[in-house]
């Protein structure tokens, strides 16, 4: 019988990594308008757990502690002078270099979070499923966060309509 997705449970698996001070420093750094990274990471975590819940020979915990690491760039994209070279082909080595300074990886781990762009950086072609539902996810994940934010302008340009 199919287990359902709790929150109660994603939370247990995630907070090892949701409790370190270094982690909660990317509600820092916004991601897609006003979506901080630690918000897109959850997201994608949490649709990552629901997708591979039910799912045999999938490693859940290697699945969500790389779904919550693969953005771990520490830097604001939008500010060109944070980073050297073009970000979206960048940034996933930057993230696991970060990554394995701050926590504890398995090679998995490593792997699902290198190729998340893929295929965007085409030589780091995604090797296990979890990767693939990481590379999945973090691309829906992205849609619905562009989503919010062209809502979210939509109805502070409302405002500021009402508003004369
Ligand atoms: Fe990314
Ligand atoms: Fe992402």
């Amino acid at each position: 019988m199919n287990k359902e997705p709790t929150i109660n449970e994603f939370l247990l698996l995630a907070s090892p990594i949701l409790k370190d001070p270094r982690f909660r420093e990317l509600k820092r750094y916004p991601h897609h308008g006003h979506i901080s990274i630690r918000r897109h990471v959850l997201n994608v975590a949490y649709l990552c757990y629901k997708h591979g819940l039910n799912k045999k020979n999938i490693s859940l915990n290697e699945l969500i502690r790389a779904a919550l690491l693969h953005d771990y760039y520490l830097y604001d994209w939008h500010d060109r002078t944070s980073h050297n070279g073009i970000h979206g082909f960048n940034h996933p080595l930057i993230a696991l270099i970060n990554a394995k300074r701050d926590f504890s990886l398995t090679r998995k781990e490593c792997r699902i979070i290198l190729s998340h762009m893929w295929p965007l950086t085409f030589l780091h072609f995604p090797t296990s499923k979890e990767a693939w539902i990481l590379c999945y996810y973090d691309k829906v994940a992205t849609c619905i966060d562009n989503h919010k934010c062209h809502l979210n302008k939509k109805n502070i340009k409302k405002q500021k309509v009402a508003k004369k």
